[in-house]
């Protein structure tokens, strides 16, 4: 189950990572650093912390199965909606709703941060505790 998760962790973190220099060299192009956060996240959250939690699943064993699941979910999905939610709220691009685009964001950050979290507790319920 583990194995299974961490390399789905690791190519959802793949593709944020090409999305992230991505959106970094067209913020360089183009001399505009409005999407300096949403850049940031995309590679911090999703590249370099999911990646990590994707090789934590390749190297440990973990006692409860259904809690793997449950916060590689919740990862990928925090990870989607706090970078689409901060890019919506800080930017609007489709002039959304404001009270819309603002629950939008705050929903994706608590589900980042539950998989924070869900994740912390996990690494207290290992197998291979050496
Ligand atoms: C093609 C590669 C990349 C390009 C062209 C690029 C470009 C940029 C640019 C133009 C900025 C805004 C700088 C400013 O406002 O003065 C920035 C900020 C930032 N980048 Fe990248 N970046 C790249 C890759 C990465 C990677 C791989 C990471 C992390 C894994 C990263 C993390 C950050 C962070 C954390 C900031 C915000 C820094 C701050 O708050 O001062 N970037 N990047
Ligand atoms: C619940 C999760 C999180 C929320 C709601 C959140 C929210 C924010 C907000 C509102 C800012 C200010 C952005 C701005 O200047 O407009 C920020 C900046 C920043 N956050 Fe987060 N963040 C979260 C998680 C993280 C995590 C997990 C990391 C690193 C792994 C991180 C790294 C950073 C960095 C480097 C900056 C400065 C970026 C810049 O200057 O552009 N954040 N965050």
């Amino acid at each position: 189950m583990e194995k299974k998760w961490s390399i789905r962790l690791i190519r959802f973190a793949a593709i944020f990572g090409v999305i992230g220099t991505i959106l970094g060299s067209k913020m360089s192009g183009d001399m505009d650093y409005s999407l300096r956060p949403i850049h940031a996240h995309i590679l911090l959250v999703g590249w370099l912390s999911v990646f990590a939690w994707g090789i934590f699943y390749k190297v440990y064993t973990v006692k409860y199965k259904k809690l793997v699941s449950i916060h590689a979910i919740t990862a990928m999905l925090g990870a989607l909606g706090l970078t689409f939610g901060m890019w919506m709220y800080n930017l609007n691009p489709f002039n959304l709703n404001e009270t819309f685009v603002m629950i939008l964001f705050i929903v994706g950050g608590t589900l980042l941060l539950l998989a924070f979290a869900l994740f912390a507790l996990i690494t207290f319920l290992t197998e291979d505790s050496k």
